[in-house]
């Protein structure tokens, strides 16, 4: 494969995958296609934009004809798809834009895909990436399989769900080749402080209040961005046509165990006395349709592609801290203007 377009690049996963890309496959042109929206940043990608087989494209996957113009002048061999809407509490509010995005982005990029390659597909590959939220919620007992009917129950997963079914109907009536892959919560570096984690570090060090939705028994099963950009890797590059492939991180965690834990240690990173943040926990409101537990069977891509998480969650809540904690700046930079805004709707005690 000569030319890869990466969608979503500028985001927190994506930034993690164009960075892998650019510096493993120099032979390879890398394309970062983003629109730039509140959750897209070049700053989480710098360290590689003079690499000089990095070109970053400014386009928003709603606009056909400009996605139609990209993929007829550079004739990508390969796409991996992330750009999305992708939180929760966001679709809850606008559950358009992330049809839109979702849905409407996605038909776009695998209509462009399909008109450029479609007299022959062969050594092509369209890659989209998808959440184990379109599952739907589990109880107290079981996994994912890649062979779980999909249930989604928030507006981000249903829209994550119908982009899976269109990629898969791409694949049946026009043989377009494609893998798929579902996993569980990221956490790491560069990660938006609206989802928990890193959201609840920025209010920790802030000493603001840790909203906690329901009763905190929620439980999610958190992977180190590292290890799910690894694995989207070894996907691209050595996963079966056609195939789907569950990535999670056999990590389940309730919500409240989480955010003690990390209340613990930033308490210590922070030099301030034991228990000092968990006094900043504040149960709120729950979230509507709230998914009792995620949690991903990774046998599939274990067995046959041989991944598996390379790192502990303490080993990556450590990494992942220290980050939020040595990049002030950043966590500045991406919480001033909107976020303001988002927060004070979101977390209003009279929303
Ligand atoms: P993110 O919200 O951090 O980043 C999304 C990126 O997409 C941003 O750079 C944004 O500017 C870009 N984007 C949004 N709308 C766009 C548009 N219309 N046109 C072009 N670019 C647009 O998301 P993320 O957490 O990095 O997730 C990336 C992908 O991985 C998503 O498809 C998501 O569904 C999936 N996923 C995320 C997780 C997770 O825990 N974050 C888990 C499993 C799967
Ligand atoms: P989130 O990071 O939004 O990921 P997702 O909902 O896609 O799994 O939320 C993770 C869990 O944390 C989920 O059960 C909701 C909960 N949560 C809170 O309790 N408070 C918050 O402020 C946020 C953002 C999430």
């Amino acid at each position: 494969m000569k030319k890869i377009v990466i969608t979503g690049g500028a985001g927190f996963i994506g930034s993690h995958v164009v960075r892998r890309f650019v510096n493993r496959y120099p032979d390879v042109q890398i394309y970062n296609l983003d629109a730039l929206t509140y959750a897209g940043n070049l700053e989480n990608i710098k360290d590689i934009q003079d690499m000089p087989n990095y070109t970053f494209l400014k386009a928003d996957i709603t606009d056909a004809d400009v996605i139609n113009e990209l993929f007829d002048k550079y004739k990508f061999d390969g796409v991996l798809h992330l750009a999305a809407e992708s939180h929760v509490d966001r679709s809850i509010k606008d559950p358009l834009a992330f049809v839109k995005t979702n849905v409407i982005g996605t038909m776009n990029l695998l209509n462009a895909f399909k008109a450029l390659w479609k007299d022959n597909f062969e050594g092509k590959r369209f890659y989209h990436i998808s959440t184990d939220e379109v599952y739907g919620s589990l109880g107290a007992e079981g996994l994912f399989t890649e062979e779980t009917s999909y249930d989604p129950n928030s507006p981000y997963s249903a829209s994550k769900a119908a982009s899976d079914h269109f990629v898969r109907a791409y694949g049946e009536t026009y043989g377009m080749p494609y893998v798929l892959t579902n996993c569980s919560n990221n956490y790491g570096p560069y990660h938006f402080p609206e989802k928990l984690i890193p959201l609840f570090i920025n209010n920790i060090i802030n000493n603001k209040p840790l909203p906690v939705y329901g009763d905190g028994k929620y439980t999610r099963d958190w992977l180190f961005v590292e290890d799910h950009a690894v694995a989207i890797d070894l996907v691209f590059h050595e996963g079966k046509n056609h195939e789907t492939y569950n990535i999670g991180g056999f990590n389940e965690w309730q919500n409240i165990d989480l955010v003690k834990l990390l209340c613990t240690i930033m308490d210590k990173k922070l030099g301030r006395d034991e228990g000092t943040s968990e006094k900043l926990i504040t149960y709120v409101t729950d979230r509507p349709g709230h998914d009792l537990r995620y949690a991903i069977d990774a046998t599939k891509i274990n067995k046959e592609l041989g991944w598996k998480p390379s790192v502990t969650f303490e080993q990556g809540l450590e990494r992942t801290i220290d980050w939020f904690l040595n990049n002030q700046e950043w966590l500045d930079s991406v919480t001033s203007g909107d976020y303001q805004k988002y927060y004070d709707n979101q977390y209003s005690v009279s929303k």
